[in-house]
């Protein structure tokens, strides 16, 4: 037990300590845009609640009185701009609530020794004021938690106005417990919010801070420490780390921190370091997820060279003098994991891939033919434009040589060039046509980026961008 329990406290401090790959900034600007549109949901879902019972005893100069309020419904909520800011002292925000009325209905009853008597009533409440904080918080798993550290409720005045049973008797004298209603119904408001914080808290931690993106990736998001909060903005680190599902092997490299700027403009900033881009490439290498398998249907027709004996002739002399009329195979393959390098305005993909040369016999025996190395660099830009994501790649750099042949001499230069041809010739147009294209940034049924900015940094890739609720049918039906 005390092992496993040692295991665990150094795994987790392991996890703390480590520089968070992917950051992300919410500045003031997305804070207030994100509360305005809250506001109005919040409004929205308050004015179809129904509120908990609210029960108590009033004494009148014959005795006790019992009563019980049912049903209680909010009819209309004048739900003003709450004001919201980051609270730098306790890593978390402030809220505050003035002036919010609210109508109610519902019903009464009371108990009166024996007697029983009921009906319904009209409550208006004015002037709410409602302040509270939370505070932000890692838990030891890397959720965030959020925790209430202080809220005070007042109420300014309350009318109430009962109907049926007796109420024509004592409602003259309602204005007198007046006092013992908004005491009730204020020590309620704080509770309320803090269990809602509570619930908060909970879905937090039932979040789950790992996610698979396709069959062979798993994504690693818990924070890597606490949420940093100035007066200006609000700052989470999180891990950013791919595996590989199979292996959930780790990478021979490590994150390096960097200092994602501060945009105030933006409502987001989000710094994605190179480091998650290379743990993605070495999770589907170690996954053995980097081969291709080429054989002569997937050589375009047009192609001058094809993937056979005699066509090949020209480039292997021996080849179709000792193999002749046979179709080939290549089986193409990482010798390492490819690593991305991130330079301002510029990405560099470097591969060292090896190629395995075979002819196929009729009768499906493949015989191995030679061995090459090929190291390629790709260069490339991305920007965004028409709120998508465009990009454009060019081959710096291409070699091949040879590891080993059984079919005499390889005429790597000739290859080489013709190789290199054909990717700038039909491979890389084809591809840069698709990524001239764009793909659409991140946008759901509810929200969407707009007026986004991407940056290529030293080792980051820094974006900028504000986000647009969209108002769609299905929101106005919440
Ligand atoms: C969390 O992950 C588990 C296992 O990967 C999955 O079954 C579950 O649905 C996930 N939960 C959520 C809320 O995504
Ligand atoms: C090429 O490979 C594909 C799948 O790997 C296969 O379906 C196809 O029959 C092969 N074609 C030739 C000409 O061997
Ligand atoms: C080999 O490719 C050449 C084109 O380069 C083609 O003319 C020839 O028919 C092909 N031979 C076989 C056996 O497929
Ligand atoms: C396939 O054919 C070759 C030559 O035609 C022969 O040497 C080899 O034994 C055959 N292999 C199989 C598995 O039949
Ligand atoms: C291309 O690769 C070769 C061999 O790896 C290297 O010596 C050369 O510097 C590279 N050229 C460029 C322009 O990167």
């Amino acid at each position: 037990m005390l092992p496993s329990v040692a295991v665990m406290l150094m795994l987790l401090s392991f996890t703390y300590g480590e520089n968070p790959a992917i950051q992300v900034i919410l500045t003031n600007k997305g804070l207030q845009q994100g509360v305005h549109e809250a506001t109005g949901l919040i409004q929205e879902k308050l004015e179809k609640l129904t509120l908990p019972d609210i029960s108590g005893r009033i004494n009148i100069l014959i005795g006790h009185v019992d009563y019980t309020l049912t049903g209680v419904t909010i009819t209309k909520c004048d739900l003003p701009e709450p004001t919201v800011k980051f609270f730098q002292e306790h890593t978390g925000f402030t809220v505050s609530i003035l002036g919010l009325s609210v109508a109610l209905t519902g019903d009464w009853s009371t108990h009166f020794g024996l007697i029983h008597d009921g009906g319904s009533f009209d409550m208006a409440i004015f002037n709410l004021a409602l302040t509270s904080a939370v505070e932000l918080g890692r838990d030891a798993k890397g959720h965030l938690s959020v925790t209430s550290i202080s809220c005070d409720a007042q109420i300014g005045d309350l009318g109430v106005k009962f109907y049926g049973g007796a109420s024509k008797i004592f409602q003259p004298f309602v204005d007198y417990f007046k006092g013992h209603f908004i005491k009730r119904i204020k020590d309620r408001i704080c509770p309320a919010l803090e269990e809602n914080i509570d619930m908060l808290e909970s879905h937090l931690q039932a979040m789950n801070v790992s996610f698979d993106v396709d069959q062979v990736l798993t994504l690693d998001v818990p924070l890597t420490g606490s949420p940093i909060v100035t007066a200006a903005s609000m700052k989470l680190g999180f891990k950013g780390e791919f595996y590989s599902i199979k292996t959930h092997e780790e990478p021979p490299f490590v994150a390096h921190p960097f200092i994602l700027p501060e945009q105030p403009d933006y409502m987001l900033s989000v710094g994605l370091s190179e480091f998650t881009l290379n743990s993605a490439l070495y999770g589907y290498f170690s996954a053995g997820e980097l081969q291709v398998h080429i054989n002569e249907s997937m050589v375009p027709p047009k192609s001058p060279v094809h993937l056979n004996t005699s066509s090949m002739g020209m480039f292997v002399p021996q080849l179709p003098k000792q193999f002749p009329g046979l179709l080939m195979d290549l089986q193409v393959y990482a010798r390492q994991a490819p690593t991305f390098s991130l330079q301002p305005g510029v990405v560099k993909l470097g591969v060292q891939a090896a190629v395995n040369a075979f002819a196929i016999e009729p009768n499906g025996t493949q015989i191995p033919l030679f061995i090459l190395n090929v190291d390629t660099q790709f260069s490339g830009k991305v920007w965004t434009a028409d709120e998508k994501l465009k990009g454009s790649v060019m081959m710096d750099n291409f070699t091949l040589t040879l590891v080993s042949s059984k079919v005499g001499t390889v005429r790597i230069d000739a290859l080489e060039n013709t190789v290199w041809a054909g990717m700038k010739l039909m491979i890389l147009p084809e591809v840069n046509e698709k990524l001239g294209n764009g793909i659409i940034l991140l946008r759901t049924k509810h929200a969407q980026l707009i007026n986004s900015v991407l940056k290529m940094e030293k080792e980051f890739i820094a974006f900028f961008s504000d986000a647009q609720i969209l108002q769609t049918e299905e929101n106005f039906n919440k």
